[in-house]
């Protein structure tokens, strides 16, 4: 929930900021709300570089299948890339790397377009053509970035998995996508330790199901033992090698597939959130303009990973279509200590900074054990505006923040969004809007956002409902890859007769100033770490392991540090165990899920019973489930329980 106290813009902040004043934010949501595709259709024009400039701005005969700018063709590369060199930007630092032992390079705008046309020219070399899709399993790197860059210049559709997850979820996502190449690194370093890549994609490929799959590129990262496949793997350094450093980009339609993320959902499988080419980057551009009021002379630092969508929208994309300056940091925010963060800030002279409370948190507990690792040792006076996203951030957390990390002078821009929605969407403008700890305060200018009732009527101020945003808007998801019915089911369901965006979380709008905070998924999706989980995808790992579990049931449950934390409940196909057994075979799914979907989906809790508490009918009460999770004394009324006295058994843990 948020707090009531208030934050009003420092004037050093409205001064000279894109969007300065509340008049100037309110003047652009009037513009919208009057005059909805002329406003999207001005800043298009403004913001991206058209090379046949579109006359169709929203085609909404396919709804919910929107169409924006449709006739109209670009390529992000050279958005991000050749305009800023043309605009006399060639020279300027485009990214300050800094590895995991924290040697720094810097790459300019010249230098990361001609590695990408090499790289882009090396992909063409092998066939991969427009419309393929390349899945990019890679660690936070320049080259990373490169990929993802290079794909775009060729009108692939890249697919980044994030490289914490495991090879069957890597390849559940190959063969879901049909990527014909995988482009990845020997191995990464993080906190000071090797980790595999390469031999995770080689697990993967072992799967079977990706017969698709043509080349492997492999980044040599540490120079690490791998095993090496002869007519399909190949070293990222040799097939650039003698490439030009020219590539004319594939000027593609505002509505070609950029990317697809694979994201959790409240049933099954991971879906292929499709982003788009034209509206996305619009969106990617504009929000990193209004709401980091990033300039040309700021140091920007995203600390998200590239295999996230925040990594896209503002690693990948946003930053750079600005001409920014931005940071790639490859290592973890507790190496070698957890002042890691205010040192790369003071050192780099950081002026934004970009992250998730789930790191504030942990940064918080590490700084009041440890003052050598607490902000106030470092020189942070180079920041001048923070953000946050991911999840919701405690107002404690919040003021923490802003006093210590902001010096209390930096507005804290609590960004609301999601993989589907592309970019922001609920969020304050720093140089606009008076802040409130815990609220993601307004929609971003031309986001119709709202919240209503379970019949899509809204709901009046101070009434907790369901948020939707009622108009498609640039940068949203296209559809799922490969199932639109999905797409369809998820998003724009039939009890909403189709009309709004369902967002999938809770929100409460304030009575006085209709701000809103975020009240958490409405769905069976937990938010562990700012990272998005599934709860039937962690419940399909554990039965998978047939010869143990008959059943198992997950729900989340409030953790200080992690926002959520993983429970679950298992019946097993022997006797219920007790004491170190029990901790043993709790040990063992733990192992399990970490491989069947990757470490961070392994449950923090494992309770083992007899049965789950079920109706008469058979259907699990998830609703008990989380109040025992929780601790709490069951208070619901039980009468309906099949078998009571499971809960007992439930609520001992191991
Ligand atoms: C879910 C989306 C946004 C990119 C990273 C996560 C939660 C996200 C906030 C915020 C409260 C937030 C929502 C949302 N969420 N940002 N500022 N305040 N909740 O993207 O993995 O697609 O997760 O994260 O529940 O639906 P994602």
């Amino acid at each position: 929930m948020s707090s009531s106290h208030l934050y009003p813009p420092p004037e050093a902040a409205v001064k000279g900021a894109y969007v300065s004043g509340i008049e100037a934010y309110n003047k652009l949501c009037a513009e919208a709300e009057a005059d909805y595709e002329g406003f999207w259709a001005r800043h298009a024009r403004d913001t991206v570089t058209w090379k046949k400039p579109f006359t169709k701005v929203l085609n909404e005969s396919g709804a919910p299948f929107f169409k924006w700018f449709e006739d109209g063709t670009l390529n992000v590369s050279y958005n991000c890339l050749d305009r800023n060199v043309e605009r006399g930007l060639g020279d300027k630092t485009a990214i300050i790397f800094e590895a995991d032992d924290g040697k720094v390079t810097k790459v300019s705008y010249k230098q990361l377009l001609a590695q990408t046309s090499q790289l882009a020219n090396a992909l063409k070399a092998r066939g991969i053509k427009k419309g393929d899709r390349v899945v990019i399993y890679m660690s936070m790197s320049v080259e990373g970035v490169v990929a993802m860059q290079a794909c775009a210049r060729i009108g692939a559709t890249h697919s980044v998995v994030f490289g914490g997850f495991s090879a069957q979820s890597l390849r559940d996502r190959i063969e879901d996508a049909g990527a014909v190449a995988v482009i990845t690194a020997d191995e990464q370093l993080r906190g000071g330790k090797q980790l595999p890549l390469k031999a995770i994609v080689d697990e993967a490929l072992a799967l079977g199901g990706c017969d698709s799959i043509k080349n492997v590129i492999v980044y040599k990262r540490t120079g690490g033992n791998i095993a090496w496949t002869a007519g399909r793997d190949e070293w990222l350094h040799d097939v650039v090698a003698g490439q030009s450093t020219t590539c004319e980009p594939e000027w593609v339609e505002a509505e070609h597939p950029l990317f697809l993320l694979y994201t959790s959902g409240s049933t099954g499988k991971p879906k292929g959130v499709q982003h788009s080419t034209g509206g996305y980057l619009l969106h990617a551009a504009l929000t990193t303009k209004w709401t980091f009021d990033l300039r040309p002379d700021d140091v920007f630092w995203c600390t998200a990973d590239i295999g996230w969508v925040t990594g896209h929208t503002y690693i990948a994309y946003g930053p750079l279509a600005l001409g920014g300056t931005e940071i790639v940091f490859e290592g973890v925010p507790t190496y070698p200590d957890a002042g890691r963060f205010w040192k790369m800030i003071q050192d780099h002279k950081v002026s934004i900074f970009y992250t998730a409370p789930t790191a504030i948190r942990s940064l918080i507990k590490a700084a009041e054990a440890n003052a050598a690792v607490h902000p106030k040792s470092y020189d942070l006076k180079s920041l001048r505006i923070l953000g946050s996203v991911g999840e919701p951030i405690n107002p404690a957390a919040w003021e923490w923040y802003h006093q210590h990390v902001g010096g209390g002078r930096c507005p804290i821009v609590d960004t609301f969004w999601q993989t589907e929605t592309g970019g922001h969407m609920i969020t304050p403008l720093p140089g606009a809007t008076t802040l409130v700890p815990g609220s993601c305060t307004l929609p971003f200018p031309g986001i119709m956002a709202a919240v209503v009732d379970e019949t899509g009527k809204e709901v009046p101020w101070g009434q907790g409902g369901i948020l939707v945003v009622k108009r498609p808007w640039p940068s949203m998801i296209r559809t799922i890859w490969g199932d639109p019915e999905r797409f369809k089911k998820s998003y724009y369901p039939e009890d909403f007769k189709g009309k709004y965006y369902l967002a999938g979380d809770g929100a409460i709008r304030d009575e006085k100033t209709g701000y809103f905070t975020i009240t958490g998924r409405i769905d069976d999706v937990l938010n562990v770490s700012g990272h998005r989980m599934g709860t039937m995808e962690i419940e399909s790992a554990l039965v998978a392991h047939t010869e143990l579990v008959a059943e198992a049931a997950v729900v989340g449950r409030p953790d200080d540090t992690t926002g959520e934390a993983i429970c679950a409940f298992v019946v097993l196909k022997r006797p219920r165990p007790t004491g170190d057994e029990a901790k043993r075979i709790a040990k063992e799914l733990r192992d399990w899920v970490g491989k069947e979907i990757g470490p961070i989906a392994k449950p923090k809790d494992i309770r083992f019973g007899d049965n789950l508490p079920k109706t008469r009918s058979g259907k699990i009460m998830r609703r008990l489930l989380r109040s025992v999770a929780k601790g709490e004394t069951i208070t619901q009324d039980t009468s309906t329980l099949e078998n009571p006295a499971i809960l007992d058994q439930l609520s001992q843990s191991n």
